[in-house]
């Protein structure tokens, strides 16, 4: 019988959804929701820390989210800029490793230079990578990385033939970084929301009905056991799985 070294996945790519139905419920603020969503965050980095998990990659704004109504989107913009500096030193003590990724040039610079500061602090950390997604789409990741590399064929620093599937992903805001393992979407809808895209391919895809601000350690602990019972096949047969789990 196999052994599993390990069922606890690596990187878990999250959509942190459902703030404003959370808030709506309660006869509250869409604001008091997102700021209810910040607490579920800081829980589920410590959460995440304690089960082993390397890398959390969370949804935070989307290139889309630009369409919501003005006083919401700079609200958004405030929560975030006082969230990182109120959790940036218990990040850091942590052992958090806080990396940014989106078109950031949109943002204020306050809050820029401090994604910046936040970066630099916790650079040579790494008991957990926290990767904070906003004013991101998957599609303009794509896109930019396409752009990228046309421009170093066009000036002749690479050829076309070379640009392949192990090559292209590194142009992509993850980078080098191991694809999701697990996808998590709380607040019931059944979409990816133009989230990171190239690298859901493989992706274990979990949805919840959860609303974020409810989403702590113990439905994190469900996501985890669910994920625990799949099979990764890769486009192979079951058997061929188990074989080489056996060998
Ligand atoms: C997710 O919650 C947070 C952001 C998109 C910023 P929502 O604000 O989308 O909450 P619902 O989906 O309206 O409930
Ligand atoms: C996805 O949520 C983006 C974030 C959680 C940041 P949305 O609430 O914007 O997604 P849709 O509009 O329901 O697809
Ligand atoms: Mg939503």
């Amino acid at each position: 019988m196999a052994i599993e070294v390990t069922t606890i996945p690596r990187h878990i790519a999250i959509i942190m959804d459902g703030n404003g139905r959370w808030a709506t419920a309660r006869g509250q603020s869409r604001a008091t929701g997102h700021r209810e969503g910040v607490r579920a965050l800081r829980d589920i980095v410590e959460h995440a820390i304690r089960r082993g998990i390397h890398i959390l990659t969370v949804f935070a704004f989307s290139s889309e989210n630009w369409q919501r109504p003005r006083q919401e989107v700079s609200l958004l913009m405030d929560l975030f800029m006082n969230s990182l500096e109120e959790q940036v030193e218990a990040l850091h003590h942590n052992g958090v490793r806080f990396t940014f990724i989106g078109e950031r040039s949109a943002f204020p610079s306050k809050l820029q230079d401090a994604v910046e500061r936040a970066e630099r602090l916790t650079v040579a950390n790494s008991v957990l990578r926290l990767i904070v997604a906003a004013n991101y789409g998957g599609r303009w990741d794509i896109v930019r990385a396409c752009r990228d590399l046309a421009g170093q064929v066009a000036r002749g620093e690479m050829t076309a033939q070379q640009i392949d599937e192990r090559l292209f992903p590194a142009y992509l805001n993850l980078a080098t970084l191991p694809d999701p393992d697990l996808f998590i979407r709380t607040g019931g809808e059944q979409r990816v929301s133009n989230f990171v895209l190239w690298q859901l391919a493989y992706t274990e895809l979990y949805f919840t009905d959860a609303l974020w601000p409810d989403f702590r350690g113990d439905q994190l602990d469900q996501a985890l056991a669910w994920y625990a019972q799949r099979q990764r096949r890769y486009g192979r047969t079951s058997e061929q799985v188990r074989d080489s789990q056996d060998a």
